[in-house]
């Protein structure tokens, strides 16, 4: 299927069991399903998922980011395995700069493992930059890298 042929939509309880199925995949240290539920219940969170047009039933990715003062964080971001390369985390990245950019926001900010070089090199390339280093951040005692991409004076940037 081609990447065109998905959209991101906002998630629901139904889409939960595919969500924790991917995530427990790709992530080392993963969200239960409570963690993703708790999400759908916050006002300044947004839990999405990139979904097939043509059934809506196939979850490509999803990502789940706060929107708190004039700031937005990811706090999850993921590409089911048989997705993988076809732009789109890049996509879902697009999508928070844009609603970020709606609300008038500066900043939007994350943490990611020291060792994730796919992620980092994902997010290098849609232009943020890495601003912390938080050491031990992790419970395995992994630094984290907080990375952010400033807004200023931005319209909508080409990623
Ligand atoms: C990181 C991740 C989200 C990338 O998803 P993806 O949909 O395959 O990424 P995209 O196709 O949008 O790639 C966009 C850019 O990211 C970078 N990238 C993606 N995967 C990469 C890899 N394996 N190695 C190096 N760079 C990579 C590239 O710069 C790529 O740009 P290019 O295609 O022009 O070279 C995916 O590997 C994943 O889900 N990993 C596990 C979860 C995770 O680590 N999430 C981030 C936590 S902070």
């Amino acid at each position: 299927m081609k990447p065109e042929s998905f959209s991101l939509r906002p998630a629901t309880l139904e889409d939960l069991d595919a969500v924790v199925k991917i995530e427990n995949q790709v992530h080392a240290a993963p969200w239960t399903e409570e963690h993703f539920r708790a999400e759908l219940t916050k006002p300044y969170s947004q839990f999405l998922v990139f979904t097939d047009d043509e059934s809506d039933s196939i979850i490509a990715g999803y990502l789940v980011f706060w929107v708190m003062f004039d700031e937005c964080q990811i706090l999850n971001l993921a590409t089911s395995l048989n997705y993988r390369g076809l732009g789109l985390a890049k996509q879902m990245i697009q999508k928070v700069v844009s609603i970020a950019l709606k609300k008038g926001i500066k900043k939007v900010v994350l943490d990611v493992r020291k060792s994730n070089s796919p992620a980092i090199q994902l997010y290098q390339r849609v232009k943020f930059s890495i601003t912390h280093i938080r050491k031990g951040f992790y419970s395995n005692g992994e630094d984290a890298y907080q990375m952010t991409l400033n807004l200023e004076g931005e319209i909508l940037p080409d990623l």
